[in-house]
């Protein structure tokens, strides 16, 4: 057996990297033989110092790379033995969970959808607006009753308001309508404007302090109360994915001639939902009506000539009664039970 083999043989028991260390000093290092036989090569005639030191160099280089891969090999090994028994000791966290969108905002979207479908522009209301178009620009002047029910919080600057209602959109939409119905040969204008509304409310199931209007506004030529009806059907079958029952009741609003209320059935009412539904099984969603010359006239729009209706629904109420949700202020409570649902 050479020297080499020899000494790779006992390389190859060696277990640790303190061990191999030892035996390398031992085999290369300054004091080793090795090392000596270079220290003797001064003593040789030069032709013989040229043989013997190449022979050695390459000798100890050959070595060297024994220990060398060895040492590799043993690191490599002794790190696998350290990550089997490494133990994590920092402090457990508990999984958070990734949010998501609030339901409303979700229907919300479904909405806006639908109505892009059926040819609606979508509008968004500002949260802040002037009192002329929350109130004068849809017929109600200053003094007038019906600013009553629509009670609201007013800014410093320029007697602003919270909206109490979508309606503070229909001036501007009609302005718009204005610029463009000329041209319009037949068919209509529709816009489909949305936003977050505010009153002076005490809240219970069906009432919140802050929720959410949409408004649909639509103007042409010789637009009918009938389509109205039937332009609402079409969207609620659409959102509730399935055929809706719907009454139509009187109301009063200054900005629509003549003014209804729509309300839809709620089937299967718990004992919460009949409360809610005042144990009618019917929920009213929307105040609508064709609109008031006077609000045409505020948009120069000309109201011999065309016509056109509005409607304004909770998106809250809807969502409500798809999904069969009992109390309105879940959707703004962080409930995570509830809003985990969704
Ligand atoms: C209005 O706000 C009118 N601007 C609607 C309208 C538009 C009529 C265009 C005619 C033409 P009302 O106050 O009834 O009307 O509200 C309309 C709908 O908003 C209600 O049917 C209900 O669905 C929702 N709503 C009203 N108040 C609240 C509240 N406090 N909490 C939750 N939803 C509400």
């Amino acid at each position: 057996m050479s020297e080499t083999t020899e000494l790779q043989n006992k390389v190859s028991l060696i277990d640790t990297i303190s061990e191999l260390d030892t035996f390398e000093k031992d085999t290369i290092g300054p004091q080793s033989e090795l090392m000596k036989k270079f220290k003797d090569l001064t003593q040789l005639p030069v032709e013989q110092r040229k043989l013997l030191g190449n022979e050695l160099n390459n000798q100890k280089k050959l070595l060297q790379n024994i220990f060398d891969t060895k040492r590799e090999e043993l690191k490599k090994k002794e790190l696998s033995i350290q990550l089997s028994t490494w133990k994590d000791i920092s402090l457990a966290i508990p999984q958070h969970k990734i949010g998501k969108l609030n339901p409303l905002t979700q229907e919300r979207w479904k909405i806006e959808d639908i109505f892009q479908k059926m040819g609606f522009e979508i509008a968004y209301a500002f949260e802040v607006d002037s009192e002329y178009n929350n109130f004068e620009a849809v017929n109600i002047p200053e003094g007038h009753p019906a600013r009553d029910s629509w009670d609201t919080l007013f800014t410093n600057v320029d007697k602003n308001v919270l909206i109490t209602h979508t309606s503070s959109l229909q001036n501007r939409i009609l302005k718009e309508f204005a610029t463009k119905i000329d041209a319009l040969e037949n068919g209509f204008l529709g816009t489909a404007g949305i936003g977050k509304c505010f009153r002076h409310e005490s809240t219970d199931a069906r009432h919140e302090h802050t929720f959410f209007q949409c408004e649909g506004v639509v103007v042409g030529k010789g637009i009918r109360f009938s389509d109205m009806i039937g332009i609402l059907k079409t969207f609620f079958e659409a959102y509730f994915e399935k055929e809706v029952e719907i009454r139509i009741s009187c109301d009063y609003f200054p900005f629509v001639e003549p003014g209804n209320g729509i309300e839809i059935r709620w089937d299967n009412p718990s004992e919460n939902i009949l409360k809610i539904t005042k144990g009618t099984g019917w929920l009213e969603v929307l105040g609508c009506g064709m609109i008031h010359p006077n609000v045409l006239k505020m948009a120069e729009i000309d109201h011999e000539v065309y016509s056109g209706f509005a409607w304004g629904f909770g998106l809250e109420r809807l969502v409500m009664i798809k999904y069969a949700v009992d109390d309105i202020r879940l959707f703004h409570s962080g409930d995570r039970r509830f809003l985990d649902q969704f």
